[in-house]
């Protein structure tokens, strides 16, 4: 007997991986595995369905804790990835690891998913599973399939498709952003319907404003207007509450690792509001120098979290750095929501690299600076470049 467990959606892709495993590959048995990182309930439902129809037995696991706690690193790493917070990469090796771990309770021979040949999806799961002595399958991929083809195999074997409106957009969805691709959305040109949009109101609508403040432990968000939540209570309300003011809307052309580039749409309105107040912050906290060098560790840290590469003893050592840097990033920050955005307004912590004494218009010395003290630095300040001119000047003559 030989049996394959598939990351199952119940989607298009993976619905038709169900036949394909048994029919084109031989196995006598297919598992369906669902990752729990955030997805809507009806996904669950939507899933279990699909897998009663196809008679399989469907796994569900539980990883909200462990996504939401790498999602809390990519906030301390300010990570986005061209502009937009990384969402669907941080959750592929959490997500693949799960699934790592029911074969091997299952006893199964391989794993498999249903990412086509083109995007980062695959990668992402191989570099787990690869990991490992289970076989690796990518139906999609490896029989060259394309969507309509999908569709009418799916529609000759009777197969129980339960793509949300109808298999029109691709989505992905987890607690830290939802992404709509495919469909008409692939023109570059074609203006997003306002109905691809599920967690944010079009903030062209949006009139009143809101102040919130969210409180940070170390670089790690905990509180909400001086409430103590759990990490996944505090996205999923953050995402309610900042979707209202319609925060978190990104359009945009991303370049994808195999250089492939795709139009992208996506919603991450907790992530946006999160994400602005550590920068703020950090803008309190750290030095200059600090946030020079950080902005290199955090950009790094967000390629290899695109990459799906977690593990990668590269990200060991950022976040060596950035843990190190975020022991005084304890304060609390205030946000105000107006018309899509959410803008930092306030931020104070006791760790601040910041005297209100010595900055101030009001203050002539603090200690034994004066301000006189600035006048030798003053009359040093471009020396070098006015000797150069100056020589410039002289050989021109
Ligand atoms: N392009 C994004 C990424 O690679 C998201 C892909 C999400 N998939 C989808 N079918 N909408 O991270």
């Amino acid at each position: 007997m030989t049996r394959a467990a598939l990351a199952f959606s119940g989607g298009l892709d993976t619905t038709v991986c169900v036949s394909l495993l048994k029919e084109e590959y031989g196995y006598d048995e297919v598992i369906g595995v669902t990752v729990d990182v955030g997805q809507p309930a009806a996904e669950f439902k939507e899933a279990q369905a699909t897998a009663d129809a196809h008679g399989i037995d469907l796994h569900v696991v539980d990883a909200t804790t462990e996504f939401v706690s790498l999602c809390f690193d990519s906030v301390r790493a300010n990570a986005t990835y061209q502009g937009y917070p990384l969402g669907t990469a941080l959750a592929r090796p959490i997500i693949a690891e799960s699934i790592i771990s029911v074969a091997t309770a299952e006893d199964c021979d391989a794993v498999a998913h249903g990412c086509t040949g083109k995007g980062n999806d695959q990668l992402r799961f191989e570099a787990v599973w690869r990991n490992s002595d289970l076989a690796v399958i990518a139906p999609i991929r490896e029989l060259e399939l394309t969507r309509e083809w999908e569709q009418e195999y799916a529609a000759e074997h009777d197969l129980p498709v339960q793509a949300g409106n109808d298999g029109v957009w691709s989505i992905d969805t987890n607690l830290w952003s939802r992404s709509i691709e495919g469909g008409e959305l692939e023109n570059p040109n074609y203006t997003p319907p306002e109905d691809v949009y599920e967690w944010t109101v079009d903030p062209a609508n949006t009139t009143e404003t809101e102040l919130i403040t969210i409180g940070f432990e170390s670089g790690y968000p905990v509180t909400l207007n001086g409430d103590e939540y759990d990490p996944v209570e505090l996205v999923e309300t953050l995402n309610e509450i900042a979707g209202e003011h319609g925060v978190g809307r990104t359009d945009m052309m991303e370049d994808r690792m195999l250089g492939l580039k795709v139009r992208e749409n996506y919603e991450h309105p907790a992530a946006t509001t999160l994400l602005n107040a550590h920068e703020a912050l950090e803008g309190l906290v750290l030095t200059k120098d600090e946030r020079d060098f950080k902005r290199d560790i955090d950009n790094e840290w967000a390629q290899k979290g695109y990459e799906g590469l977690i593990n990668h003893p590269l990200m060991d050592a950022l976040e060596g750095f950035i843990d190190a840097t975020q022991q005084r990033v304890t304060g609390t920050v205030t946000i105000k929501f107006e018309g899509g955005r959410a803008r930092p307004v306030g931020r104070e912590s006791v760790s601040a690299a910041y005297s209100a004494d010595a900055a101030s218009f009001n203050t002539s010395s603090v200690g034994e600076i004066t301000q006189q003290d600035a006048t030798g630095v003053a009359k040093y300040h471009g020396y070098q470049g006015r000797i150069a001119n100056a020589a410039t000047e002289t050989s021109e003559k």
